[in-house]
Parts: structure tokens; sequence; C-alpha cells
């Protein structure tokens, strides 16, 4: 239905927006209403197609009925129940069902309610189990250049975003970063992953050499590289982190807030690349984005110091007020359950080369400078106008959602990555729309 009272520009005031720059969106604002599958409503009654699964979250498109009702259900039932000192048996399902689709030894869940917390509740987990081994030294945190972690203070410290740090003082201390596994003159135009690059994961020795292992107590890292652009890890790059965090005593942190529960085709990247971190962090897809929620796996052995070393009453002093909300579990719970019934990932795997061969069939579109993709993931490089950063992959953003698209921008890049259940034909649409973007763009 059209809204047929648009709202003033003195009503759009109040709100700061988060992420958005604000003056512009509120001189002419993009609306949403309503959404239903694939597709957004906008408040002129536009149909806008989801590239982007709202922000990698509605991995079963909009409004999946068994979602909605499982939210509407508990909410009648049980609204709210704190989680410190109490429980409330669907969060121990969910945990069962978490841990049954991580790989290995990931076996325990610490519920959270977005990335970022994820992100720094993995941080804490990892300082703290050193410690209680005895290894208080080990503090010092160690993430990538561009990598993304969310916004909390420990995300951005070992995040490698420039504008998400330099405007908030010193950060944390003891952090360094690894360099970006990234060479558009060897890798630039592939499809799925790199062939060479796995050595960039050497740097990592030298990063130990200069701190000594001693100091160090993580590595975190997004598998495969989301809200800077889409960047897939090399052939052999994560394994070869995997190697040298484990020989130093280093926990491995694999940041799939967007790669867990389907993206790539498997319930984690982890599984996909068969390399097993020690803590994995998530969030989005893994209730649809319905109600916030995220999720911190670790392996047993960390769980297990937990319990063993402390000398009773609370082993981790952290947690949140909503943690384990039952709103959240239960959709959580729902959208498992269809990731399963509706063989979800197995629909990535069988389409991803459908997916790709789209994708890279905008190679030689105007403006495209490199394609990257895995799974339902893509991205493309636009050319800078006037060597203005992000100009240019602006306008295609606001020319695809004029032209029924909503796609994701950063910076020069512009990423597609539709919810989980599109079919071929939904594929085909998006990447049609966005060639069409890209050609009306100057
Ligand atoms: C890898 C990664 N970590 C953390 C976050 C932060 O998640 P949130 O925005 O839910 O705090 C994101 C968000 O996109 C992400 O992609």
């Amino acid at each position: 239905m059209t809204s047929s009272n648009p709202l003033r520009n003195d009503e759009l005031q109040a709100y700061w927006m988060p992420f958005t720059p604000n003056k512009a969106f509120k001189a002419k604002p993009r609306l949403l209403e309503s959404a239903a599958g694939l597709y957004f409503t906008t408040d002129d009654g536009r149909q806008v197609i989801d590239g982007s699964s709202g922000l990698w979250c509605s991995a079963l498109g909009h409004g999946h009925p068994k979602v909605t009702e499982a939210i509407r259900e508990q909410a009648g039932k049980l609204d709210y129940s704190t989680a410190f000192g109490f429980g409330h048996r669907p969060a121990f399902e969910l945990a069962n069902v978490v841990a049954d689709v991580m790989p290995g030894s990931l076996d325990h869940v610490f519920f959270t309610n977005s990335g970022s917390e994820s992100v720094d509740t993995a941080l804490k987990i990892a300082i703290a189990y050193h410690r209680l081994k005895g290894d208080a030294s080990r503090t010092r945190l160690i993430g990538r250049f561009n990598g993304y972690h969310g916004v909390g203070f420990g995300g951005i410290s070992v995040g490698g975003m420039v504008n998400n740090r330099k405007f908030f003082g010193s950060l944390l201390p003891g952090v360094d970063h690894m360099p970006f596994p990234y060479d558009p003159a060897t890798m630039a135009f592939t499809n799925g992953q790199p062939e060479t690059g796995a050595a960039y994961a050497d740097e990592l020795e030298n990063l130990v050499k200069l701190h000594d292992a001693s100091t160090i107590a993580a590595v975190i890292v997004e598998p495969v590289v989301g809200s800077a652009g889409v960047f897939i890890p090399p052939i052999g790059y994560l394994e070869r982190l995997r190697e040298i965090t484990a020989k130093h005593g280093i926990l491995l942190i694999f940041d799939e807030v967007i790669t867990a529960f389907g993206r790539l085709g498997y319930a984690s990247a982890a599984e996909r690349f068969k390399v097993e971190p020690d803590i994995i962090t998530t969030a989005k897809a893994i209730n649809n984005g319905t109600v916030p929620m995220g999720a911190v796996i670790v392996q047993k052995r960390i769980y297990d110091t937990f319990m063993d070393e402390t000398k009773g009453g609370v082993e981790l002093f952290h947690g949140y007020t909503y943690s384990a909300h039952p709103l959240a579990v239960a959709a959580a719970l729902a959208t498992q359950k269809v990731f399963k019934e509706e063989g979800v990932y197995e629909n990535v795997q069988t389409l991803e080369p459908h997916f790709g061969a789209a994708a890279h069939g905008l190679k030689t579109a105007k403006h495209v400078t490199d394609i990257r993709n895995l799974g339902f993931m893509s991205a493309f490089t636009v050319a800078q106008r006037d060597g203005v950063l992000g100009a240019r992959a602006n306008d295609v953003f606001l020319k695809a959602f004029e032209m029924g698209l909503k796609v994701r921008l950063s910076g020069d890049h512009i990423a597609i990555a539709p919810p989980l259940v599109s079919d071929k034909a939904h594929i085909d649409r998006i990447f049609n729309l966005f060639a069409e973007t890209l050609a009306a763009v100057d």
C-alpha cells in the first residue's frame, strides 16, 4: 500500500541515521514500507528487489511465514526473560542446534544481540582464556587491514577500515594488523578463490617475531571479507593462518557474521574451507535478521577451561540484558529449521556456478574494473570519477534503487548478495537490472 502521507523534511530530522550521509538522505529520502519474499515495497509504491539480503541478513527473503509465526507465538508466551541466572528451554535448544551445525569441536554457544557484540565477546573470551590458563601476558590482538568487525571499541581496534577508526581516539592498546591478502594485478576478475596469494598469511610469522607469541592472544579475520567489498581468500591462505596460529598457541577467530548460515552454501565458512578456527562469531542470518541476535561459538576446550579453572560462581563476567532474548531465539529456531526443510544451503551450492557466471557476465560492462564472488556473495569495483573515492559507485547505488534494485555500497565497491532462496530467475533479474544500472550511469 502506498503511503498517502509522506514524511515532511522536519519530521526526518530527529532520527540520526547510522552509517548514512544524513543530510543527503534527508534531502531525498528512500523509505521502505513493507517487504515480502525478495521484494521491498517503497513508500511510493514501487517494488524493489533485494539484491543485498537486507544487510546480509535476510537469507530466507522477507516475511517467511514460519519465522513470522514463531515470533508471534513466542511474544504471546514469554516475551522476555533475563539470561542472568535464569534460562528458558528454547535457548538451550537453539544452542544445541547451532553447535550441531558448526564443525569439529566448536560446540558451546554464547548469545549476543549483534555482530559487534559477538566480536567483542570473542576477543574478551580469548584474552580471559589465556589468563585462566596461566598465560596472562597473552593480551595482544591481531586483525587485518580492511577488516570489518563491527563498531565496538574491540571491533574497530582489530578492524582495518580507516574511517571507522580515525575519529575515535587511540582505541585498544596492543593491537596489530596483517596485510590485506589481495593484489588486483593477479587476482582481478577471479571467479571464486584466487589461486595465488596464500603467502600473505606468512606475514603473521613476522608479527609473531616482532611481538613474540607469548604476548598474542588471538588473530581475527573474516574468512571472506564482506563489508570492505567482498574479497575472497586465496587458496591455502586460511589453512596457512590456521597452521601458524596453532603452532604458536594463538587462538584463531573467524568472524562469520556474514558468512555463517548459508552465504557460502554451508553453515559456516569454516566448513566450506575445511579450516577449523577456535572461535566463530555470527549474527545476521542466524534468525533471518528478524530480531537482533548474534552468537559466539567456541571450542570445547575453551569452554572447559572456564568451567575448570574458575573457583565457583560466575565463570565469565560478561553478558547482555538481551542475551538469548526469547523472540530472537524463537526466530532463530524457526529459521534454522527452514534452512534444513527447504534445502537452503543446497540451493546456494547448486546455483553458485550460475550466480558466478551471471556476475562475470558483466565483465565488460561500463565502469567495472573488478568482479569477485563466492557462494551467493559478489562485488563489483566501479572506476572512480575524477579520482573521488566512491563518487561514481554512490551514483550506481542510487540509480540501482531508482531502477528497482537494492544493492550494498562500500567505497568504490557494490556488493550483490541476494537471499539464499533466490532461484535462477531472481539471480538473472538482479544482474540484468545491475547491468542496466551501470549503463545508465556516467
Ligand atoms: C564480519 C562482520 N563482523 C561484525 C559485524 C557487525 O555486525 P553488527 O552490525 O550486527 O554489529 C559485521 C556487520 O556487517 C560484519 O560483517
